[in-house]
């Protein structure tokens, strides 16, 4: 049975869905995205993700396509006509297709395009990765300046994925004047004498709707958390070593440029973060 996909109010077999040649989304990467997990059929930190796309929207002036709460309707269509018990829901809005291209925004009479489409990944939340953990290598991160928005500029992150491949890997963590800013598709975190830190929020990364909670969650824990940036080597030297998004959840980082994190296996405070994490999150989602 082939997927179902929103497309701009329809919802159509992935094979009919069709957006103009002249997207900005297409030319210009002029779009902004959202991926939203589901565990058991429901939406997870939903809230979070449409006042995230709201922000995005409002830094670029792209118009919101439909209210907030048709967007919370429409992800509950496609994960009920898709079936999706676990997986992912993916939104991604452009500013539509103006008549020719051009660097200039259109006129906001353009309608801004909408896509959704879901992933299905059973199993989301036991995945074996979570288990014996991840090895990531560092890069220079080389992406733009305003990482806090979320837009489909996705290239340079790709990049970073397939160096992370090369070496080995799963992943890369970017580095920028000494210290690491984020994964390429989560946000990283190190443990040192009990405490978890890792970068405060500036437009220097994404701010995760993931970060945002598993942060919250581990003070409501007891547990001490600091703000601050950390070096590769500090991050070597660590306890432990984690990254968190909304397709994996916390998941521990084992190795970093070919050395062990601790003792090269997942530790304690990732695992008992990710544990409160997705009960929390099951518990709240809707
Ligand atoms: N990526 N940093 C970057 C650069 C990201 O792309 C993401 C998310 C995060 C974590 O944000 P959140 O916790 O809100 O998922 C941090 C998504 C999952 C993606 O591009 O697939």
């Amino acid at each position: 049975m082939s997927r179902i996909v929103y497309v701009n109010g329809d919802y159509l077999p992935e094979e009919e869905a069709r957006v103009s040649v002249f997207d900005r989304g297409f030319l210009f990467a002029d779009g902004v995205y959202e991926v939203t997990s589901v565990l058991g059929g429901k939406l997870i930190d939903f809230d979070g993700h449409a006042a995230r796309l709201q922000r995005s929207l409002d830094e670029l002036d792209m118009r919101r396509p439909v209210e907030m709460e048709e967007l919370l309707a429409i992800h509950r269509e496609l994960v009920a006509r898709n079936d999706i018990v676990d997986g992912l829901v993916y939104l991604q809005v452009t500013r539509g297709a103006a008549a020719d291209r051009d660097f200039a925004y259109p006129d906001q009479e353009v309608a801004p395009t909408l896509v959704l489409f879901t992933q299905s990944k059973p199993g989301l939340a036991d995945s074996p990765a979570a288990k014996v953990g991840i090895k990531v290598i560092s890069i220079a991160d080389e992406r733009w300046g305003r990482r806090d928005i979320k837009t489909v500029q996705l290239l340079y992150p790709s990049m970073g994925k397939m160096m992370a491949k090369a070496a080995g890997a799963d992943d890369a963590w970017m580095v920028e004047d000494g210290s690491v800013t984020e994964g390429t598709s989560n946000n990283a975190y190190i443990v040192k004498g009990g405490k978890i830190m890792t970068r405060g929020l500036s437009n220097d990364i994404l701010h995760g709707i993931t970060r945002a909670a598993v942060l919250r969650l581990a003070r409501e824990a007891q547990m001490e958390v600091e703000e601050r940036p950390f070096t590769i080597d500090e991050a070597q030297a660590a306890e432990e070593a984690f990254v968190t998004s909304a397709s994996t959840f916390v998941m521990p980082v084992v190795e970093i440029d070919g050395a062990p994190v601790g003792n090269g296996a997942p530790g304690p405070v990732a695992a008992r973060l990710r544990e409160i994490y997705l009960e929390e999150s099951r518990k709240a989602a809707i």
